[in-house]
C-alpha cells in the first residue's frame, strides 16, 4: 500500500463517496431482500458481504487516506457494512424460519394413515425355547438328535422295554397309523411318536458309546384339545451314556439346565420315584417353584399362585436307562451306564411365561407370538 497522500480527499475517491457507499449499502440490502431462499441468499451474501465484496473493497482504501479523513471515511464504510450484516441477519432468520415451516408440511408424515406393509412374522416360542434348551447342551458337548414323528411301534415302545402286554403300554394313548397285525405280517405297528424317547434307540443304535444328545421334537397322544392338553405337543429327551454315569450326573444335569433356564441362586430338582419301563431306577422331576423360590411353603402370607404354595413345579420324567434299553440297543449295560430325561416344552412354555391357555400356542395366531419377540 503506498504512503498516506496528504492531499487525498476520500470525497474525492470514487469508491468512498457518500453516495457510493450508500449504492453499495442499498444494492446488498436489495439483494437480500430479493434472495428467495437459503442458497439464493449465500450467493448474494458472498457477492455483498464477503471479502471482494463492493463495500469490502472500499473498506481497503481506507488505510491510504490520509489520517484526518480515515475516521469519517471508516464511520461511513463501517455503518454501511453494519447494515449490511444486520440486513443480511435478519434475512437469513427469515428464510430458515420459512424453509423450517415448508419442510414441517413437506415432510409431514401422517401417522394415522393405514399402511400396507406386511407385518414380519414371529418365531413360535415353543421353537426359541427348544432352541435355548439345545443351546445350554450343545454349550456342554452335547449333540442334537432327531427321529422320525411316525415311527415304528418298536422303537416307540419294545426296544424302550415295553413288552406287549406290559400294561405301560397303556401308559400313552397312542394314534395307530399301521396297526401290529397289519397285513404285512409284520410283528411291529407305525405310530405317531408318543414321546421322544424313541429317539435314544435311535441315537444309541447310530453312535459308539459315549453318547451325549438332546432331541427336540413333535410328539402325539389322542388327547382332546383344551386348556391342559393338545394333541400335538413338543419333548425334549436327553440321554447320556458312557462309564461310570450315576444318578448324581443326572440330578447335577438337571440343576443346571434349571438354572440356565431360569436363573440364579436357588433354582435347583428333586426327584420323586415313578415307574417307567425304560429308565430303571426312575424318578420323576420337580424344580423349585422359579417365582417363591420354595418360600411359599407353609407360610400363608406369602402364597405362591405359580406352584400353588407347593414349592414345586413338576417337570417329566427321569431316570437311569434300563440295562435291557442298553442291550436292545447294542450298548454293553457291564461296561456302559446311562441316564435320560424328558419333559414337556408346552407346559414349560406355560409357566415360564405365564400363558394360561395351551390353544393359544397351536391356533398360530401371530398376535400370541410376537410379544415373544424375535428371540433367536
Ligand atoms: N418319555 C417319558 C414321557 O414321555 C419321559 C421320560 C424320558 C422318562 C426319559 C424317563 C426318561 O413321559
Amino acid at each position: 500500500m503506498s504512503a498516506p497522500n496528504k492531499s487525498y480527499d476520500p470525497v474525492e475517491v470514487e469508491a468512498l463517496k457518500p453516495a457510493e457507499i450508500e449504492r453499495m449499502r442499498d444494492e446488498a440490502v436489495a439483494a437480500f431482500a430479493a434472495a428467495g431462499d437459503l442458497e439464493a441468499l449465500a450467493h448474494a451474501k458472498t457477492a455483498h458481504a464477503g471479502g471482494t465484496s463492493p463495500l469490502s473493497l472500499a473498506n481497503r482504501e481506507i488505510g491510504a487516506l490520509p489520517p484526518q479523513a480515515k475516521a469519517e471515511a471508516g464511520k461511513r464504510v463501517g455503518q454501511a457494512r453494519g447494515a449490511v450484516n444486520k440486513a443480511l441477519a435478519a434475512r437469513q432468520v427469515e428464510l430458515e424460519a420459512e424453509r423450517d415451516t415448508r419442510v414441517l408440511v413437506e415432510e409431514a408424515v401422517d401417522v394415522t394413515l393405514p399402511y400396507d406393509r406386511v407385518p414380519a412374522g414371529a418365531r413360535h416360542p415353543l421353537t426359541t425355547l427348544m432352541e435355548r434348551i439345545a443351546d445350554i447342551f450343545t454349550a456342554m458337548g452335547y449333540a442334537v438328535a432327531d427321529g422320525p414323528e411316525v415311527e415304528a411301534e418298536w422303537y416307540n415302545f419294545d426296544a424302550l422295554n415295553f413288552v406287549p402286554d406290559h400294561p405301560a403300554r397303556q401308559m400313552q394313548d397312542t394314534f395307530f397309523v399301521q396297526g401290529p397285525d397289519g397285513t404285512s405280517g409284520d410283528e411291529s405297528g407305525v405310530v405317531l411318536r408318543t414321546h421322544t424317547s424313541p429317539v435314544q434307540a435311535r441315537a444309541m443304535l447310530d453312535r459308539e458309546p459315549p453318547v451325549y444328545v438332546i432331541c427336540p421334537g413333535r410328539v402325539y397322544r389322542t388327547d382332546e384339545l383344551d386348556a391342559t392338553h393338545t394333541p400335538v405337543f413338543h419333548q425334549v429327551e436327553l440321554l447320556a451314556v458312557d462309564e461310570g454315569l450315576t444318578m448324581a450326573d443326572l440330578k447335577g444335569t438337571l440343576d443346571h439346565m434349571v438354572q440356565e433356564l431360569f436363573g440364579g441362586e436357588g433354582m435347583k430338582t428333586r426327584l420323586r420315584p415313578n415307574f417307567f419301563p425304560f429308565t430303571e431306577p426312575s424318578a420323576e422331576m420337580d424344580m423349585v417353584c422359579y417365582v417363591c423360590r420354595g418360600e411359599s411353603v407353609g407360610n400363608p402370607d406369602r402364597p405362591c399362585r405359580t406352584c400353588g404354595s407347593e414349592g414345586w413345579i413338576e417337570l417329566g420324567g427321569c431316570g437311569m436307562v434300563n440295562p435291557k434299553v442298553l442291550v436292545a440297543c447294542g450298548v454293553d449295560p457291564e461296561k456302559y451306564s446311562g441316564f435320560a430325561f424328558g419333559f414337556g416344552i408346552e407346559r414349560m412354555l406355560m409357566f415360564r411365561h405365564n400363558v394360561e391357555d395351551m390353544r393359544d400356542m397351536v391356533e398360530g395366531d401371530v398376535r400370541f407370538t410376537r410379544p415373544f419377540g424375535m428371540e433367536i
